[in-house]
């Protein structure tokens, strides 16, 4: 996968990145020319002769090859700009892609197919990776052919130029080059770990803010703040091991234009004896100190950005990988053909089985739901109800074989028109840190000729805003994940929101848990037996009361439908159910005594 996604940067718009390289050579043709000129005009000053490769240079005058020499050396500065400009042009076009394909991933994976990712992995990834992974386009284009072509021409030049034996040269660029890989290795390394820290520390924090309030409960702000401590700790250890690699890398690299320029030198007057003209002198120095001093400075980052690129590939190349687990829900339909309903929709599910990893959490659920049928699901703490709702709005990945939504076969829909079917009310309530009006109406751009509208929703759900805290009612902000609103409202929050979007089947997970009896009997009314009555409503509860009020229920066990029925049928027909009420109905009896005697 990493390959794939290197070759996709590196050949995507092929023509763009051949012109980076041919710019590339370009500008260091004209660097080396540059000096081979100034050679000329030099020697030609003090008439001494000079060694011409082209035949005809040492005819031309002073004043025109000092013209000639400077236009190569600005020729080159520009040709090498445009060429390092068209790189970071295209580097970002990849992060567009690379992006766009993490978005699209990320939005059509579930929850449990994450393998553990944690929040900070994640944005890491979005962070880090992607211009991570697109600095081979930066670095590797542009600044790598402007680093490699230097690296050939010079040694050729100095060779053809001052016929200086190549293999001395080469030798001292070998072992140079080979320093600065090794220590880019190692700063690459230091690179890795740094990102993954950040990742793990990032990921910590988002849980201290986001339950800050049942930490400090819990007590454990103290053992939270220790162990980021700890982390920031080990990030500063690697950072200090990064900085003296990366000092070192810079001052091998600073140091070896000094290295081959003594060495050359030495080679050349040696070789040459008494004949080296002051030309000749003049130009080596430019070749060694400034024309090859870039691509050295260069080189170590190169191989950095290299190592650490194809890292970051790697982490990209991993996330895209990820699988649902499970059947993915096939994409597709038409929008001619998802509006086809009119009366409403029944639900019609067949050998509905997910897996997770060994578990096999929802065991052949098979069930029929009229229109506007009251369903509600019960069973025992983890017997699969929210697995079910979830899976019922494709977020699971259960596998199913009939899956109709008002006998229409809904497998072949795609997720985006499966959703449009529900509204979906979580069971812990979700809450986003907005103004009420967002969070009710979930739209950034909400007009404001909707809070009639909001506020009709929000009666509904009992939600009075002149006695609940909400100073200024719609406009009111909402902490993150809700922190200033109770169980309760935040859960009145979801079924407003859930009422605001009229859609024909409403799914509740638990969703009247947090609210007093009081409250739940009147949302009963005003909403699920109220204003929902036309729709298909499906609740999942550990409250006996409203199973007086549905007109089926569906008793789960072990992820599996034991029973379903009204409830004198299901009372009548099944031990167990019977046995299941007896024994909650004594627990919210002894519950309520409890709290009358305290
Ligand atoms: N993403 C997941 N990966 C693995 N197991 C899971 C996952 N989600 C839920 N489970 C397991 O599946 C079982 C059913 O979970 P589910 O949340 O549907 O229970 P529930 O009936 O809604 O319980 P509760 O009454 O507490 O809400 C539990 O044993 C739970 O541990
Ligand atoms: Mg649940």
């Amino acid at each position: 996968m990493a390959s794939q996604l290197f070759r996709l940067i590196l050949l995507h718009r092929w023509q763009w990145r051949l012109g980076i390289l041919l710019l590339s050579f370009l500008s260091a043709l004209f660097g080396i020319l540059g000096p081979y000129i100034q050679k000329h005009f030099i020697d030609s000053l003090l008439s001494v002769p000079s060694k011409d490769l082209f035949g005809f240079e040492s005819q031309l005058s002073p004043f025109l090859l000092m013209l000639i020499a400077l236009c190569f050396l600005l020729l080159s500065q520009g040709v090498g700009f445009i060429a390092n400009y068209i790189g970071m042009k295209e580097s970002i076009l990849s992060q567009q892609i690379l992006s766009k394909k993490l978005y699209e991933k990320t939005m059509t994976l579930h929850p449990d197919s994450l393998q553990g990712k944690t929040v900070g992995e994640m944005v890491s990834l979005y962070a880090t990776d992607v211009m991570g992974a697109t600095i081979f386009l930066e670095q590797s284009l542009p600044i790598g052919a402007a680093t490699l072509f230097p690296l050939i021409l010079a040694p050729l030049a100095l060779h053809l130029l001052f016929e200086i034996p190549l293999t001395q040269v080469l030798l001292t660029m070998g072992v140079i080059i080979f320093i600065n890989s090794y220590l880019a290795l190692r700063q690459s390394k230091f690179f890795t770990r740094f990102k993954q820290l950040a990742a793990d520390r990032l990921g910590l924090v988002n849980e201290w803010i986001l339950n800050i309030k049942s930490l400090k409960v819990m007590g454990w702000i103290d053992a939270f703040e220790t162990k980021i401590h700890a982390m920031r700790v080990k990030e500063t250890t690697n950072r200090v091991a990064m900085v003296t690699n990366g000092q070192t890398m810079n001052s091998i690299s600073s140091t070896a234009t000094f290295i081959i320029n003594i060495v050359a030198i030495t080679v050349l007057v040696n070789h040459h004896q008494s004949q080296v003209t002051p030309g000749e002198l003049l130009s080596l120095l430019w070749i060694l100190g400034v024309f090859l001093s870039r691509p050295f400075r260069q080189l170590p980052w190169f191989f950095t950005f290299g190592f650490d690129g194809w890292t970051s590939l790697k982490r990209i190349g991993h996330f895209l990988q990820l699988q649902n687990q499970g059947r993915e829900w096939p994409h597709g339909v038409s929008a001619d053909e998802t509006n086809t309903e009119t009366e409403g929709p029944s639900i019609e599910v067949q050998n509905l089985n997910l897996k997770i990893g060994k578990e096999h959490l929802l065991k052949n659920i098979n069930f029929s739901i009229k229109q506007k049928e009251f369903v509600a699901i019960v069973g025992e703490v983890g017997s699969g109800k929210s697995l079910l709702l979830l899976s019922l709005i494709g977020e699971t990945g259960a596998s199913m074989d009939v899956y109709r939504i008002n006998h229409r076969n809904i497998l072949s829909a795609s997720h985006q028109e499966l959703c449009r079917h529900f509204a979906y009310v979580p069971q812990e309530g979700f809450v986003m840190s907005a103004t009420l009006r967002d969070n009710i109406a979930f739209d950034y751009d909400v007009n404001s000729k909707m809070d009639s509208r909001i506020y009709h929703c929000l009666e509904l759900s009992q939600l009075n805003l002149d006695q609940e805290p909400f100073p200024e009612r719609l406009d009111t902000e909402i902490g993150e994940r809700g922190v200033n609103l109770s169980g309760g409202q935040k859960q009145r929050v979801n079924i407003a929101r859930a009422d605001f979007y009229d859609c024909p089947v409403i799914l509740l997970d638990d969703s009247l848990s947090a609210l007093d009896v009081n409250t739940e009997a009147q949302v009963m009314q005003s909403l699920l037996k109220g204003r929902w009555a036309h729709k298909t409503r499906i609740l999942t509860t550990h409250r006996l009361s409203a199973l007086k009020e549905v007109d089926r229920i569906f008793f789960l066990e072990d992820g599996e439908i034991l029973a379903q029925g009204t409830l004198n049928e299901l009372l009548q027909s099944s031990i167990k159910f019977k046995y299941f009420i007896e024994t909650h109905q004594s627990t919210e009896k002894s519950k309520v005594s409890h709290e009358v005697e305290n």
